[in-house]
C-alpha cells in the first residue's frame, strides 16, 4: 500500500493564534466550554484524525499585564488528561495526547494516569513528554527557578525508563481471575521496580495492569541537542517547530539518525511538522478570512509573545525599528530563542518587522484546498513529514473548512485514510505495540 500521512490536530480552545478568541465566532470562555470542545473533536473524528493533542503550561506565565490581559489561553486551560478522560467516553476511534511534565511530577502519578487513560479509551492514549519551560511554572512547585535546561533532560530520560518499567509491573498473562481458587492473578507475574537513579527512587509495582497499547504513545518535541537526543531515544511522534522545508528535513533526518543510534529504527518514529491552514474555495476568500484573523492579535500581545520565546525580556524600552537586541541564552527553549536569532538575521528584521511577521504565524498555509493540499504533499514527499500538527487559527471555521476541503483533497490524491482500520492509536500510526522488558523480580505478597 502506499505511504499515507497522518493528522493530529493541536487543540487549542480558542484557536491556534493568541488572538482567536476575539473571532465573532468563538464562544465566549471557550477555555472551559467543554461541550464546545467535544463538538469540534467529534467532527475531527468523523474526518478520521489520528489523534488531538492537548498542550500545557503549568503557571500563567510572567508576562507583563498588558499582555495578559489579552490572552484567553493562559487564563482558561482545562488540566489535559482531565479533558481526555472526559473525552475518552464521547469518542471511539480518535487518539488523545496529553502534554505532561516530567520535571513537575512524580514517575509513579504519571504512570498511573496514562495508563488509566489508556484503559479508559481502549488504546488510544498518548503522552506529550515536556520538559516545562519557565520559572513561573518551578514557583508553583517548590523552586524559585526552573531546573537548568540539560538537567532537565536527563530527569526526563530517567522519569521515562522509570515510566516503561512501571508499565510493566504486571505480566500481560497474569490474570487468572479464577473464581473458584480465589487467585486473581499469579504471584510470579507481577514485578517490583526497585528503582534508585539520579532523580527517582521507585519501589513499585505499579497498581494497573499494562495499558492496551503496552505503552501509550510517547510524543516529544526536543529540538535543542539534549531535547532531540531524548526525542531520538523515546519519542515516537515527533512535533517540529520548522517553519521551513529545508529545516523539517534537516531535522527528521538527524532524529531518524539519532533514533538509530539509540538502538531504534529509523521507521519507530514518525515526524509531524505544524501546520496552520486558513483555507477557503478561492485565494481571495481565503486570504480575507486570514486578514480578518491577524487583525485579531493586538500588536502588543505579538509583542510580548516574542518577549516570552526570548526567555521573558521586556523589548519595551528598546527602539521599536531597531534591530532586535542580542539577550544571553534563557534557560527557556533553547531552540526557540536561536530561530527567532536566525530569523531576525536571515530576514533582516527590525523588533517591529518580528512583531509584524508574528502576526502571520508561522508555519502558516493560506490558500485554495490545492494550494494547501500542495503544501501538505510536498513536505511529505520530501522526506520532511510523516504526518501534520495541525494547529487552527480561529475555530470552529478553520477546522471546518479545512474537514471540508482539504482532507477530501487529500484522499483524492490517496494521500489521507478514508476512514479508521485500526482501533489504537498505535494502530492508526502504524507503530509497534512494545513488548514488555524483561521483568525485575517477581513481587513476594
Ligand atoms: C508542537 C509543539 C508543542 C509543544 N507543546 C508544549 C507544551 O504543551 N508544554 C511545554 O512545556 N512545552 C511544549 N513544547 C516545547 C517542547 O517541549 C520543547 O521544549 C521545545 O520544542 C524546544 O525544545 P528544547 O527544549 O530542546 O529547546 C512544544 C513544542 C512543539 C513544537
Amino acid at each position: 500500500m502506499t505511504r499515507q500521512l497522518h493528522l493530529n490536530a493541536i487543540y487549542t480552545a480558542a484557536g491556534g493564534t493568541l488572538g482567536g478568541w476575539r473571532d465573532a465566532d468563538a464562544p465566549s470562555r471557550a477555555g472551559v466550554d467543554f461541550p464546545f470542545l467535544a463538538a469540534q473533536v467529534r467532527k475531527l473524528e468523523a474526518a478520521a484524525f489520528d489523534a488531538i493533542f492537548i498542550a500545557d503550561l503549568l503557571a500563567v506565565p510572567d508576562s507583563h499585564p498588558d499582555v495578559l490581559e489579552k490572552v484567553a489561553t493562559v487564563n482558561d486551560s482545562l488540566e489535559p488528561i482531565t479533558v481526555l478522560a472526559a473525552l475518552s467516553t464521547l469518542t471511539e476511534r480518535i487518539g488523545l495526547i496529553g502534554t505532561a511534565s516530567t520535571t513537575y511530577n512524580q514517575p509513579y502519578t504519571l504512570a498511573r494516569a496514562f495508563a488509566s487513560l489508556d484503559h479508559l479509551s481502549r488504546g488510544r492514549a498518548g503522552w506529550n513528554v515536556v520538559t516545562s519551560l519557565i520559572d513561573a511554572e518551578a514557583r508553583n512547585y517548590g523552586a524559585d527557578s526552573h531546573l537548568a535546561h540539560d538537567d532537565r533532560y536527563r530527569r526526563a530520560d530517567e522519569f521515562l525508563e522509570v515510566v516503561y518499567g512501571l508499565w510493566d509491573s504486571f505480566d500481560e498473562d497474569a490474570f487468572e481471575w479464577d473464581a473458584e481458587s480465589g487467585r486473581a492473578f499469579r504471584e510470579d507475574g507481577i514485578h517490583r521496580l526497585d528503582h534508585r537513579g539520579e532523580f527517582f527512587r521507585v519501589a513499585g509495582p505499579l497498581n494497573i495492569a499494562r495499558p492496551p497499547q503496552g505503552r501509550p504513545v510517547i510524543a516529544q518535541a526536543g529540538a535543542s541537542p539534549a531535547g532531540r537526543d531524548v526525542a531520538g531515544r523515546h519519542g515516537e511522534l515527533i512535533f517540529s517547530g520548522a517553519a521551513r522545508l529545508e529545516d523539517a528535513v534537516e531535522y527528521a533526518d538527524d532524529l531518524r539518525r539519532r533514533a538509530e543510534a539509540a538502538g531504534r529504527r529509523r521507521s519507530d518514529i514518525l515526524l509531524f511538522p505544524g501546520l496552520s491552514p486558513v483555507v477557503a474555495a478561492t485565494r481571495g476568500e481565503a486570504e480575507d478570512r486570514f486578514a480578518r484573523i491577524a487583525g485579531l492579535l493586538h500588536p502588543r500581545v505579538a509583542l510580548g509573545d516574542l518577549e516570552y520565546w526570548l526567555g521573558g525580556v521586556d523589548l519595551t524600552a528598546y527602539d521599536y525599528d531597531g534591530p532586535l537586541p542580542q539577550f544571553p541564552q534563557s534557560n527557556q527553549s533553547h531552540s526557540a530563542q536561536q530561530q527567532i536569532y536566525e530569523t531576525a538575521r536571515r530576514e533582516n528584521l527590525t523588533i517591529r518587522g518580528f512583531v509584524e511577521r508574528r502576526l502571520k504565524a508561522d508555519q502558516l498555509v493560506v490558500g485554495t484546498p490545492t494550494e494547501v493540499a500542495d503544501h501538505i504533499q510536498e513536505w511529505f514527499e520530501a522526506g520532511a513529514a510523516d504526518g501534520f500538527n495541525v494547529s487552527f487559527p480561529a475555530l470552529p471555521g478553520t477546522l471546518d473548512a479545512f474537514v471540508e476541503l482539504v482532507v477530501p483533497e487529500l484522499r483524492r490524491r490517496g494521500l489521507f485514510r478514508e476512514r479508521y482500520t485500526g482501533t489504537t492509536l498505535r494502530e492508526h500510526l502504524g507503530l509497534d505495540r512494545p513488548l514488555p522488558r524483561s521483568s525485575g523480580d517477581a513481587l513476594r505478597l
